[in-house]
């Protein structure tokens, strides 16, 4: 009886362990526990054996069910897992399928020229500075000198917001007035550079945006010169464009510098193109932030970033920065 009954539960452990789904364990689990099991017929067998033995007999065929079900249990458990897993599988939704491979984004190539001219002149020195890109008449026009009669404002093509008195709130024409609210809340000696998107009403063409990105560069201190000037933008470009490209400047006027220039830069040709505007910060400009023009002196320049982009990579048309050709950004 008892070789017999440790024949019994070697089967059932091993039928048990093989079974490949859970249908096939509950197929076997009926076999080894149901009333038609070697076990059943065993307990019945029971009350033809002596009181006596009757005890241990039955004690033995208890023993041997519980270490089969424990067997049975511990393997349906594990089925019942990996069922779930093949069957979860089976459900999760594969969305990367409907866009076909999944391609790595970058940044846009306007986004890295900004990046890497905040390196050049945070290496420099500068601090990077920002500034709202709706303003008003006071920062955009007034403190830099112009006055709403001077003929200067004519040739920035603002673009008006629809808001309080006429042509008093605008999208800021340059980043100019990050100069102004940066001297009204600090201190010389300044340096800063100031990114920052740009508006003017002129219609895209092949040359202009209506919306485009300066930077503006801004020095107080003490004792600074147009030779600072100078030297600041000659290194500024040696680092952007590499040792061989000269920069020059030549003669021009805004209000709010004074001397003020262009600043052109070396093409392999020999010819020269010009980047942007500079000049020593005007005394009344300097007046207007509460600074004392008798002690501090100041240099300033400004250019844009997407015509910098056009120049650095060659683009035909500075259109092709916002028409969003995945097969045009995808080169940068
Ligand atoms: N703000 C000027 C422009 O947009 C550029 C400039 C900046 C010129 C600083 C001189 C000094 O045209």
């Amino acid at each position: 009886m008892d070789s017999n009954l440790a024949a019994i539960v070697d089967e059932a452990l091993a039928a048990a362990d093989g079974a490949a789904n859970l249908g096939d364990l509950s197929a076997l689990s009926a076999r080894y526990l149901g009333k038609k099991s070697a076990l059943a017929a065993a307990k019945k067998a029971l009350g033809q054996l002596e009181p006596a033995e009757r005890k241990a007999a039955g004690q033995a065929i208890n023993e041997a069910r519980e270490r089969i079900e424990a067997a049975f249990a511990a393997r349906k458990t594990l089925l019942a897992s990996a069922e779930r897993a093949v069957q979860l599988e089976g459900e999760r939704l594969d969305l990367t399928e409907i866009y076909g491979e999944v391609r790595r984004g970058h940044y846009h190539l306007v986004t890295q020229a900004r990046d890497r001219l905040e390196d050049v002149f945070v290496g420099m020195g500068f601090r990077v500075a920002e500034g709202p890109e709706v303003e008003t008449a006071w920062y955009n026009f007034e403190a830099l000198n112009i006055p709403d009669w001077h003929p200067a404002r004519g040739s920035f093509d603002t673009i008006f917001v629809n808001l309080g008195e006429p042509e008093e709130v605008m999208l800021r024409s340059h980043t100019s007035p990050v100069q102004i609210r940066t001297m009204e809340n600090e201190e010389p000696p300044i340096y800063i550079v100031a990114p920052g998107r740009t508006f003017r009403t002129d219609a895209a063409d092949a040359t202009h945006l209506p919306a485009f990105n300066q930077i503006e560069g801004l020095v107080v201190d003490r004792g600074i010169t147009m030779g600072d000037l100078a030297g600041t933008i000659d290194e500024f470009v040696h680092a952007f464009f590499g040792g061989d490209v000269q920069s020059r400047l030549r003669p021009s006027y805004f209000p709010f510098t004074e001397p003020s220039a262009e600043f052109d830069i070396s093409r392999a040709d020999g010819s020269w193109l010009e980047l942007g505007g500079c000049g020593m910060v005007h005394p009344n400009v300097l007046r207007n932030c509460g600074i004392d023009p008798d002690v501090w002196q100041g240099f300033a320049f400004g250019f844009g970033i997407d015509r910098l982009a056009v120049m650095r990579y060659e683009l035909d048309d500075i259109r092709e920065l916002v028409n969003n050709d995945v097969r045009f950004l995808e080169q940068f």
